[in-house]
Parts: structure tokens; C-alpha cells; sequence
């Protein structure tokens, strides 16, 4: 190994997930194994992905990161597993260019350096863990050369966030709750990639809530130890409803795929009611999202729209195709308009094109918006401003990758220090 002060790094994005088959409970808390498999779509890393650079450099004295700009602490236990798994599995590195050379012993005596940033807000509530550990694991693993599957690093991102090893992969993603005491088989696979199903649109609400929920760590803990709905769910329920799901995802059968998310979410927030003492996740602006999409897909004969609800009151929805998102966002706004000083671009984020196609990008506003006209005048009036802070408009989208322009790492090239 060279003794100059070389600086070594790698800058990789990693999409977030949303389950439609929820992971709600644990039976090891220390290695992350969940009472039972589930089921996510990966969201478009366009619109929601965390960005993480990573480095290595003989001049650094300690292991460090910094999350959004500030730096935090890596002494939890959690990065403390992701760092010596990812570690143990670390291989001979070599840089012609810059004449650096890495063999897989010395990575025990070399320091890192994290930055990471995720492209919306962390306080949205917006799965940010499951991206960032994903990231993190993905980045170390491509800057050490470790040369495991994506289902192998998966299995480490789980020890940092249960939910983060499913963002190893685009599309449809099963975590498999596997049955070994060391959590070797619990990993996430791939059930189809991003294309296969490419006409879903997803809109996600973001709403507003003024108080601080319960952490879905300590959230599930409670629940494992006091609900006998969720021992229920997990011996009786879920593996019935994951046979099911595959199924529905491979034939693109959206009535089962909706049945089966909207029940599924509905069934993990009666076991936060369950749960002794009650968690409250959702609130009365989730209640009514969930009064229209109901009577829309029943007024309809056939389902249009999912939803689907974490720990958190954001409504997670997944419309059939652009034209039923389309007339999604035109009742969402009619029930939940941005206040008055509020820009429609800043109201609806991510792919925004689809508010021209809602007729929403000129001059036309909110004011000449109707609903769909089989949910008017069924879930209250239309004086909801404030409710929903912004929505987000996504997709199906792809797994990680590495970001190969250096203008988009986090770390300086020469410090190896926040940029
Ligand atoms: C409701 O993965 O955040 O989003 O493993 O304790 O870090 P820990 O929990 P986390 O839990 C996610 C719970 C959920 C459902 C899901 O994503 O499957």
C-alpha cells in the first residue's frame, strides 16, 4: 500500500421502497429478522433516492459520516453491523491511474468516510432508512471490491434497516423471512424487474402531521409483544396473501394487486390498533384519501387506484395507468388544494409533467377542478387546504447504480471531507 495521502472513493444512488405486503414485527431484533416475508415496489430514483459517496483514505484517523451536510454518529450498533459485514467481505483493490493499491487485509486498518444525501425531505417520513442503508452498503461494497451478489448485500443492509434490503433491486422486490438463526437466508430478491409492469403511476401525499410518531422500530417491538392480531397475521395471513401477491404481480392482475395492497395496509394499522398501548399512525386526512379511493374503485365496478399507508399518515397511491393518475390528481386537488401562496409546481413534485396533462401547468387552477363525479359531495367538503403539504408524482423504478460524474459525489476528491 502506498503512503502518500491518497484519496480512493465511489458515489452511488439507491432508490427507496414502498411495501404492498407489509414487514411488521421481528424475531431477532439484533440481526433484523421479521416474523414474516414481504413485498415492495422500488420508486423511481428520479424522484426519491439517496445519493451516498463513499471514501477511503490512509489519511483518515476515524470512521465518519455526515447525513444531509451534518455529521452524525456511527457508534449505533446497526452501522456498527454494516460496517464490519461489509468489511469482513472486502477484496484486493487496485488504481492504476493514481498507483493505489488495497489488499484485502488492509481494509481492517484503513478508515471510511461517509456522505450522504437523500433528494427529498428526511422529516417527510418517506422511508429515507431504508434507501440510506441500502446506499451506504451498496457504495462500501462497490468502493471494496466485494464481489457478493445483490441478494448477498442485502442481507447486510437488513442488519442497518429491515425495509433498506429491499432497495437493492428495482421493480418488485419479496423480502424471504428465511428460517436460519444467523439470518444468512433472509434476503431480498427480485420478483420483476421495473419494466415489467411500467404503466403503474404512483402519487404519493405527503401529509401534513403535528405530532411526532412512534418509530416503526420500537413500533413493531410493542407490537410483538402485545398483539395476538399480529401472530395471526404472521402464521396465517401473510404467507397466503405473498403467494397471491407474486402471482397478481406477475399476470399485472391490478383488481388482485389493489385488493391485496389496500387490505394489507388496512390489516398492519389494526395491529398498531392492537397493539398495547395503540399506535396511531394514520390520521383523518389518510381516513378521507382513503373514503375516495374506496368509492371511486367501487363506483367504478373495476379497482383504478391502491393505496397503501407505512408508519406515518402519507398515502402511498398506485393508479392503473396515466389516465386514471391523471384523474386521480384532479380529485386529490379538488379535496386537498395548495394553500393560496402556494406554487402548483412546488405542489406537485417529481414527475410533474403530469400536471399539463391535468390541465394544471397554465393558468387554469385548482378553482376549475371536479372530482370524478361518482365521489362528489361523498367525503366531506372541499376545504382541506393545508392537509396534504405536497404530492409526489412517481413510478415503478430501478434499483442502484453508480454515479460515475465526480461533479455528483458529496466528498472532495482531494479531502476526502464534505464538499
Ligand atoms: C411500516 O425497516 O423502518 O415501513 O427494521 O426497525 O429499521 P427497522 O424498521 P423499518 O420498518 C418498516 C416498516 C414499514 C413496512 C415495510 O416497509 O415493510
Amino acid at each position: 500500500m502506498a503512503t502518500e495521502k491518497w484519496v480512493l472513493m465511489v458515489t452511488a444512488q439507491t432508490p427507496t421502497n414502498i411495501a404492498v405486503i407489509k414487514y411488521w414485527g421481528k424475531r431477532d431484533e439484533t440481526r433484523i429478522l421479521p416474523v414474516n416475508d414481504s413485498i415492495s415496489v422500488t420508486l423511481d430514483p428520479d424522484h426519491l433516492c439517496t445519493v451516498t459517496t463513499v471514501a477511503v483514505s490512509p489519511a483518515f484517523d476515524r470512521d465518519r459520516m455526515w447525513l444531509n451536510g451534518k455529521e452524525i454518529s456511527l457508534s449505533g450498533s446497526r452501522y456498527q453491523n454494516c460496517l464490519r459485514e461489509i468489511r469482513s467481505r472486502a477484496g484486493d483493490v487496485e488504481d492504476k491511474e493514481k498507483g493505489i493499491k488495497i489488499g484485502k487485509k488492509d481494509w481492517e486498518k484503513l478508515y471510511l468516510h461517509i456522505a450522504s444525501h437523500n433528494n427529498f425531505p428526511t422529516a417527510a417520513g418517506l422511508a429515507s432508512s431504508a434507501a440510506g442503508f441500502a446506499c451506504l452498503v451498496f457504495s462500501l461494497a462497490k468502493l471494496m471490491n466485494v464481489e457478493e451478489d445483490p441478494s448477498h448485500l442485502s442481507a447486510i443492509a437488513r442488519q442497518g434497516s429491515g425495509s433498506a434490503c429491499r432497495s437493492l433491486f428495482g421493480g418488485f422486490v419479496k423480502w424471504t423471512m428465511g428460517s436460519k438463526e444467523d439470518g444468512s437466508d433472509s434476503v431480498a430478491v427480485q420478483l420483476a424487474d421495473e419494466k415489467h409492469w411500467d404503466d403503474l403511476v404512483i402519487i404519493i401525499a405527503v401529509v401534513s402531521s403535528r405530532q411526532k410518531e412512534t418509530s416503526s422500530t420500537s413500533g413493531m417491538r410493542e407490537s410483538v409483544e402485545t398483539s395476538l392480531l399480529l401472530q395471526h397475521r404472521a402464521k396465517e395471513v401473510v404467507p397466503k396473501r405473498i403467494l397471491q401477491m407474486e402471482e397478481a404481480i406477475k399476470s399485472r392482475d391490478f383488481a388482485s394487486f389493489t385488493q391485496l395492497t389496500c387490505t394489507d395496509s388496512n390489516q398492519f394499522h389494526a395491529v398498531c390498533l392492537d397493539t398495547s398501548p395503540p399506535i396511531f399512525y394514520m390520521n383523518d386526512t389518510s381516513h378521507r384519501i382513503i373514503s375516495l379511493v374506496e368509492k371511486w374503485n367501487r363506483s367504478e365496478g373495476t379497482p383504478q387506484v391502491a393505496y397503501t399507508f407505512d408508519a406515518g399518515p402519507n398515502a402511498v397511491l398506485i393508479a392503473r395507468n396515466r389516465k386514471v393518475a391523471v384523474q386521480l390528481l384532479q380529485g386529490l386537488l379538488y379535496y386537498f388544494p395548495p394553500k393560496s401562496d402556494t406554487d402548483m409546481k412546488s405542489y406537485v413534485v417529481g414527475d410533474n409533467s403530469i400536471l399539463k396533462e391535468a390541465g394544471l401547468d397554465g393558468a387554469s387552477g385548482v378553482e376549475n377542478l371536479q372530482p370524478p363525479p361518482e365521489i362528489k359531495d361523498n367525503i366531506g367538503s372541499q376545504d382541506q387546504k393545508g392537509e396534504v403539504s405536497y404530492f409526489i408524482c412517481t413510478r415503478p423504478g430501478k434499483g442502484p447504480i453508480v454515479l460515475h460524474d465526480q461533479t455528483q459525489a458529496l466528498l472532495n476528491p482531494e479531502t476526502g471531507l464534505p464538499k
